[in-house]
């Protein structure tokens, strides 16, 4: 494979695959792993604007700065440019396999089908929900991370 390039993928880009994103920055750094990361929706409500304020919360609080991540939508082009796209749950994954043009090449795989014991799982949505479900996103963003990163270097 030539350089890995991972582009995480949940449906606003402001609360999952931001810390997605942010999680697996950081698993890379420590393994001096070389791959361009992202993270993109596949709605379009959020467009241009920052992480929601309890994500950049949790991030901050486990030693990353996510305030100047901005929020994008996923575009045919991604299909091509990415070697990996990874969803945060099914319907993401769905809709990707709905918007992946046949000239795409990206692999696409659920964020928790690469951590032991939580094959087929969701990455809970903790939008509606309170502050503690953002930690609970950090956790799975974090094995999610290294359980790719294994991956990307068994591949390598
Ligand atoms: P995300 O969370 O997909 O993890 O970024 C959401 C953010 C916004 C909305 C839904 C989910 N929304 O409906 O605006």
């Amino acid at each position: 494979m030539s350089r890995p390039a991972v582009l995480f993928v949940c449906l606003g880009n402001i609360c999952r695959s931001p810390l997605a994103e942010a999680a697996f920055r950081q698993e890379a750094g420590r393994r001096g792993l070389d791959v361009e990361i992202d993270s993109a929706g596949t709605g379009d409500w959020h467009v241009g604007g920052p992480p929601d304020r309890r994500a950049q919360a949790v991030a901050r609080r486990n030693g990353v700065d996510i305030g100047h991540y901005r929020a994008r939508q996923v575009r045919p082009e991604d299909f091509r440019r990415f070697s990996h796209i990874v969803a945060l749950d099914r319907d993401n994954l769905a809709a990707l396999k709905a918007l992946r043009p046949a000239d795409g090449t990206a692999e696409l795989l659920l964020l928790l089908d690469v951590v032991e014991g939580r094959r087929g799982e969701a990455v809970t949505d903790p939008y509606f929900g309170d502050e503690a479900g953002f930690d609970a996103t950090w956790a799975d963003a974090v094995a999610g991370a290294r359980g790719l990163a294994d991956r990307i270097e068994g591949q390598l």
